[in-house]
């Protein structure tokens, strides 16, 4: 396609302009716009990219890892990751109400960016995955009154960055060709999409690490049948979730009281409306006994049948 490859080397040359022989930083979510950004930047100026990767302890099963192994691993891209686990769950704690949740992940979030960049010097320039849809929609009532997104705005309003935003004239499948032409794997190019707050607004009421640790591995064995089952692509987004009361079960001998695990696929374009995902009986079946089997802590699992609206997407 010879619109992309031009997109590509435009941009590589308008950025080399822009930046000349100063330095830039990046935000690196994991996600595909920032994944996309950092590939580009990197490959139009190099060791003049710096990029910030923070773990708030909420990224699904063996994320953080993959996106190191890759993005610095193969890419060669300098990241510095910031373990912040115990900080985003030390301030959860206690915390129930699902929109406090979120202020204080995006906060925390801010907080923890800005302390790393401030160690660094001489930085000219902020780097962000921003799309088309982004600038858009972050004008309208409904994605900041509905819930909070914090990936849209959050600028650190101390530090005086000039903007460089690449992709924020492409859509999101744009954006995704362009990490495809760029070679990036499939695992980032093709990522579902994943709240800013992740797992922590999956695990309702208060986030403990047990909670965490029944919604990353029932959600790891979710995506792996689902993978198998070849569904990957033909699913929007699933995940799992965790209400957090609990019932009777029965296992050999003995009752069991434990949690229940919900689970959540949904069809849509622009996840302002979705439709739930008919997954087939046997696949639900599969992914079931194994969550069942395979994560402590869980008796029974249910199906959410309700599109969006009168639901919305996620649980909180
Ligand atoms: P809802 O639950 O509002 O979700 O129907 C629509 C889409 O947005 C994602 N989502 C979020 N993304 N920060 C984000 O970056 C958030 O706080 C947030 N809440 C929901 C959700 O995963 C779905 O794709």
């Amino acid at each position: 396609n010879w619109t992309m490859n031009d997109f590509i080397d435009l941009q590589i040359q308008h950025i080399r302009e822009t930046v000349g022989d100063k330095k830039v930083l990046l935000g690196l979510s994991g996600g595909v716009d920032s994944s996309v950004v950092g590939v580009l930047l990197h490959k139009a100026i190099g060791k003049q990219l710096t990029s910030i990767f923070v773990d708030h302890g909420l990224l699904r099963k063996n994320e953080a890892k993959q996106v190191m192994d890759s993005l610095a691993g193969k890419f060669g891209l300098n990241i510095i990751k910031v373990d912040a686990q115990e900080r985003f769950l030390s301030k959860l704690k206690g915390v129930t109400d699902p929109e406090k949740k979120r202020k204080i992940i995006g906060n925390e979030f801010i907080q923890v960016f800005n302390d790393e960049a401030r160690k660094l010097d001489g930085i000219d320039f902020l780097a962000q995955g921003t799309l088309y849809t982004d600038v858009v929609e972050s004008g309208t009532d409904t994605a900041q009154t509905i819930k909070s997104h914090h990936n849209v705005g959050g600028l650190p309003k101390d530090m005086k960055f000039k903007l460089i935003e690449p992709l924020n004239k492409l859509f999101k499948d744009e954006a995704r060709e362009i990490g495809e032409k760029l070679g990036m794997p499939d695992t980032l190019v093709w990522r579902q999409p994943f709240p800013g707050p992740g797992l922590g607004i999956r695990v309702l009421g208060e986030v403990t690490p047990n909670k965490l640790r029944i919604v990353r591995d029932s959600d790891f064995i979710l995506r792996d049948e689902i993978a198998k089952a070849g569904l990957q692509r033909q699913v929007w987004q699933y995940f799992t979730v965790l209400p957090g009361f609990k019932s009777v079960g029965v296992m050999g001998d003995g009752r069991t009281y434990d949690y229940t695990v919900a689970i959540r696929a949904v069809n849509s374009v622009d996840g302002m409306t979705a439709d739930f995902a008919r997954l087939p009986w046997d696949v639900l079946q599969k992914i079931s006994t194994r969550i069942v089997n395979e994560v402590d802590g869980v008796n029974r699992i249910v199906y959410d049948v309700t599109s969006k609206p009168p639901s919305t997407i996620e649980w909180e």
